[in-house]
């Protein structure tokens, strides 16, 4: 374990006045999630361009990847970076899906603004209890939390929820009051991972339950919704990998108007992850591929971080609408 240091320390912020804006604003903050160094890179020089708040979070597994001292500096260096392309963007660190106290603990004690306590897949007491207990450690060190009703499907590193329950809005005041969470996470019909719905020959992707948001959004209004699985899964970076080797049959995400639509109601933290993997993955197999000798990995993985300079950027203007909102 390493030592203490507070978030602002590393020039960090926490969601609070991110999410404010963002509710009264009609578009959603993106959280991106990264376990290396040019993920982080394209992360923070894509917003810096487009002048987005941006959410950069970590995973469980993502933690144990790049090592938790590794990951404060590397937080550290975005913000400086950030600043050093002229940029005052706020940026906050998350810890994503935290499943126990002791983890949310640790990632306060390292510098992290914000940490998400997973307790869905517990009782609806045991959620209660748990979440109260990070939200009162993290609060007084004015570290926001994110908490979660409903179930999500699909592969959250090496976490898997074979079916998903959605949020029943009639548990969302009462949570909220007794928890005191700044942000909810909701299930309203996404998954983790690229496999999200299964679709039959011509078949639609099924549209979110934008009812069960707009019951919740009346019960809580004003409160920050958070969206989990909602990666697009961008058929063209599909297609880009299953044409260089790769074999990801039947990939489908969360269609772009559906997530423009949710971005505009309460929605305001939108999180993407799998995108980001299969832009890389997409430009890693595609380089490869074409240039079979080339051994240098700045050649392969700048080739990835280009392209997530794009794919970010496209997202914050035309998805999430967060450009501008620095
Ligand atoms: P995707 O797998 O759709 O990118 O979702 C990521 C996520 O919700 C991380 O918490």
């Amino acid at each position: 374990m390493g030592d203490k240091v507070h978030y602002s320390e590393l020039g960090l912020v926490n969601t609070r006045d991110m999410f404010k804006r963002a509710v009264g604003g009609g578009y959603a903050i993106p959280a991106y999630n990264f376990n290396n160094l040019e993920q982080l890179q394209a992360i923070v020089g894509a917003c810096a361009e487009t002048s987005s708040p941006v959410i950069i979070q970590v995973s469980k597994g993502a933690r144990d990847y790049a090592n938790e001292t590794m990951l404060r500096f590397m937080a550290m260096g975005a913000v400086k970076m950030a600043r050093e392309m002229g940029s005052n963007i706020p940026i906050c660190l998350h810890l994503d899906h935290g499943d126990s106290f002791e983890l949310c603990k640790a990632c306060v004690d390292s510098g992290f603004s914000s940490v998400m306590i997973d307790g869905s897949h517990l009782s609806y007491d045991d959620n209660v209890a748990l979440t109260r207990k990070v939200v009162e450690y993290a609060h007084a060190q004015d570290v926001t939390v994110e908490g979660e009703l409903g179930v999500l499907a699909g592969i959250e590193d090496e976490v898997v929820a074979e079916h998903s329950t959605y949020t029943k809005p009639e548990e969302v005041e009462d949570f909220v009051r007794k928890t005191g969470v700044d942000s909810l996470a909701i299930s309203i019909g996404t998954s983790h991972g690229a496999y999200k719905f299964k679709l039959k020959e011509g078949e639609q992707v099924p549209p979110l339950r934008f009812d069960i948001l707009d019951e919740i959004e009346r019960r809580i209004p004003g409160f920050p919704i958070v969206l989990h699985g909602a990666s697009s899964v961008v058929p063209e970076y599909v297609g880009l990998i299953n044409q260089y080797g790769g074999k990801m049959e039947g990939a489908v995400g969360v269609p772009e108007e559906q997530l423009r639509r949710a971005a505009q109601s309460a929605v305001c933290k939108i999180n993407i992850d799998s995108d980001g993997r299969l832009a890389v993955t997409a430009r890693v197999r595609e380089f490869l591929a074409q240039n079979p000798g080339e051994f240098d990995p700045r050649k392969y993985l700048g080739a990835a971080r280009k392209e997530l300079i794009k794919l970010i950027k496209h997202k914050n203007q035309a998805v999430l609408g967060s450009a501008g909102k620095a």
